[in-house]
């Protein structure tokens, strides 16, 4: 089968790598993708929001399986363009996409099925929510309804900051219309998980847990980035959380969705806080995570072709996914600066090292060739995974192997699963 992959970071890197195990993988093109996966795959120049050119390219090339990794896309309704074209696409279409595209949308289904969550509300004028704050709980929580880049979350401590919030988000638009409605909601404290499916519209398979680190310093100080490193298994994710979220949260959310005509293919990523009072969904994502992916993705023993169209042809109940006793650890080798100002271009070295060693990946975010040379060229350049026993083992692994790689204004975290220990 020749199969295509949307996008270009860390985590298609390594969806085209798991998709590369497959024996049915005939063929692999990926749209644009990066230097990294260029060893994989056939990088082809289609930005992922081109819709109607990614269609006409995989009509023109027969391709028999499209994997869209990025929410932006998705949102916009790739799934539903490829499937008017009669293509085999996984992932939701734009009416099931809504789920991560607006946080009203998910928080008032999570309200209508009683799915735990952080109490909230809906504001549509600047005007309505400042006057809600004048009453309300700090530290609070305000959140632009639509896509952000994962910056449209502010954990405001005051009033004064609120207010300031919402003026940026609504009265300013930093983030566009993303910011026309927001969510205010009440802060949570507890352990992050993240836990990624598959689903099939009736049927939800979890995978392994995760977790990851968002902040660009270390001790989670400095600024929200798209994540500086993961790890997998997630030790606080007990069986006893398993089975609550599996009683009250997955199989109920896959429900809901059907129940509002918005049947879900693909995959749904429970970002979930561990509370006092139990689980409660932070989030929903509607794509794979990143860097989750990368640490989740190396643990799984399933051929992950079957997987994806047990999703499409709804099949999903005939197949148990598998993941390997072991443990998984992604260290995020970034510019630095990132996620401010920081500089690009420069020669990375080391990757080789990498080759035929088992248990160890190196996942491209931002990377490029130029003249045959892998130069940075982002903000995250590398997700360096290594497999152990356990976390520790995996823990000293990843770390040992970061040391392999070199380029200048290398930054990384040096406490990614050190709250395992
Ligand atoms: P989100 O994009 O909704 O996942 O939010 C980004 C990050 O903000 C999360 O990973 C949490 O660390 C934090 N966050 C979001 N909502 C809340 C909340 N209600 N209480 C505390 N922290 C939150
Ligand atoms: N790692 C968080 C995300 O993918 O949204």
């Amino acid at each position: 089968m020749k199969v295509l992959v949307v996008g270009s970071g860390g985590r298609e890197h390594a969806i085209v790598w798991k998709i590369a195990q497959s024996k049915r993988a005939e063929k692999i093109y990926c749209a644009p993708g990066n230097a990294g996966i260029a060893e994989l795959a056939e990088c082809v120049p289609i930005g992922a929001m081109e819709l109607t050119k990614l269609a006409d390219f995989a009509v023109e090339n027969e391709i028999g399986l499209t994997v869209v990794g990025m929410d932006d896309p998705l949102v916009a309704g790739i799934v539903d363009e490829f499937e008017a074209r009669g293509l085999r696409v996984f992932g939701p279409r734009k009416n099931a996409a809504i789920l991560e595209g607006s946080k009203a949308f998910s928080k008032e289904l999570m309200k209508k099925y009683n799915i735990p969550t952080a109490a909230y509300e809906v504001f549509h004028s600047a005007e309505d929510a400042v006057h809600y704050l004048k009453t309300a709980k700090f530290p609070a929580v305000l959140k632009a309804d639509g896509l952000a880049l994962g910056k449209g979350v502010l954990i405001c401590k005051t009033y004064e900051e609120a207010e300031a919030g919402v003026r940026a988000l609504m009265t300013e638009r930093q983030f566009g219309a993303a910011g026309d409605t927001i969510v205010i909601e009440e802060f949570m404290t507890g352990r992050e998980v993240s836990v990624l499916s598959f689903c099939d519209g009736k049927t939800i398979r979890i995978m392994t847990s995760a977790q990851d680190h968002k902040r660009a310093k270390e001790g989670d100080e400095g600024l929200n980035t798209g994540g500086m490193g993961t790890f997998s298994p997630s030790p606080f994710y007990t069986e006893e959380t398993d089975a609550f979220c599996r009683q009250h949260i997955y199989q109920a959310t896959v429900d809901a969705m059907a129940a509002e005509g918005r049947e879900f293919k693909g995959v749904i990523f429970f970002g979930l806080m561990l509370t006092e009072d139990g689980p409660k969904v932070l989030e929903y994502n509607a794509r794979f995570g990143d860097p989750e992916t990368q640490v989740v993705l190396p643990r799984m023993d399933n051929d992950i072709l079957d997987v994806f169209e047990a999703c499409i042809d709804g099949t999903l109940e005939q197949m148990d996914l598998h993941f390997a006793d072991n443990a998984a650890v992604c260290v995020v080798l970034a510019s630095d600066g990132y996620p401010e100002k920081y500089e690009k271009g420069f020669p990375i070295s080391g990757l080789e090292q990498f080759k035929d060693k088992e248990g160890y990946y190196v996942f491209h975010a931002g990377t490029k060739s130029e003249q045959g040379t892998c130069v940075t060229n982002g903000g995250r350049v590398l997700g360096v995974t290594a497999l152990g026993t356990d976390l520790k083992e995996a823990k000293n692994n990843a770390y040992a192997a970061t040391e392999w790689i070199s380029f200048a204004n290398k930054y990384m975290r040096s406490d990614i699963g050190s709250a395992i220990e």
